[in-house]
């Protein structure tokens, strides 16, 4: 099951489960990453059902994601339904672009980065948040054998367990996010970890 297709099936049950999932830390986590994206027009990518849209503020707000389900729940006035890998933009067309709890499911990080770079103006900003693993060994294996159990059975609790088992999984998708995001084609201008034993980031890419 690819990551379009899990949301798909959870569209109505998401915004419920991922604020028990974080213990309603969601919504600060995104709001870090947001305090740095200029004002004007914003992709919000994978931007699902709208959870980022009321911390956008007056942002002009642009929301792509590949699943029409989650979509359809978004009160943005601007969808699209497309994938990050190839956006249907022109070159320099927002001043900022944000993600949430998207990366783990692209079927290509260099591929987007590559797309996001070219639709930001130069100058634009780009602020990501995401899920990964812990740095540490300890903590890592802690937290690979907690969300191995709590996710899955949140998930069986709220008749998804499938899709939650994919979530679990795709955590280990990815390099951590200080490897992941160096050498690409925009600057790192901050990163941090945040969450139990730093298991969620915040990135920020400037375009040169
Ligand atoms: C965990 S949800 C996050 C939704 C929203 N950003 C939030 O903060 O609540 C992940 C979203 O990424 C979307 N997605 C999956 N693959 C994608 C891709 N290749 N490009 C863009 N979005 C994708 C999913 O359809 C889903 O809506």
């Amino acid at each position: 099951m690819r990551g379009p297709e899990v949301f798909a099936r959870i569209a109505r049950r998401y915004d419920t489960l991922n604020r028990v999932l974080s213990l309603g830390r969601d919504r600060s986590w995104r709001r870090r990453a947001i305090a740095y994206l200029p004002p004007g027009r914003v992709l919000d990518l994978g931007g699902g059902t709208g959870a980022a849209n009321p911390d956008l503020g007056d942002r002009q707000i642009v929301a792509l994601d590949p699943a029409p389900g989650m979509l359809a729940l978004n009160p943005a006035q601007r969808r699209v339904v497309a994938y990050g890998e190839s956006l249907p933009f022109e070159d320099g067309a927002f001043d900022g672009v944000f993600s949430a709890y998207v990366f783990r499911n692209l079927s290509s990080v260099p591929g987007t980065l590559q797309e996001i770079h070219r639709v930001l103006r130069p100058g634009g900003v780009a602020a990501i948040v995401d899920l990964t693993r812990p740095l540490g060994r300890v903590a890592r294996a802690v937290n690979r054998a907690g969300t191995a159990v709590v996710v899955p059975t949140v998930g069986m609790l709220a008749g998804a367990r499938r899709e939650y088992t994919y979530l679990h999984r795709s955590l280990d998708s990815l390099p951590p996010p200080e490897q992941m995001f160096s050498g690409g084609p925009m600057r790192v201008e901050a990163l941090w970890r945040m969450g139990l034993s730093g298991f969620v980031y915040g990135v920020v890419l400037r375009k040169e």
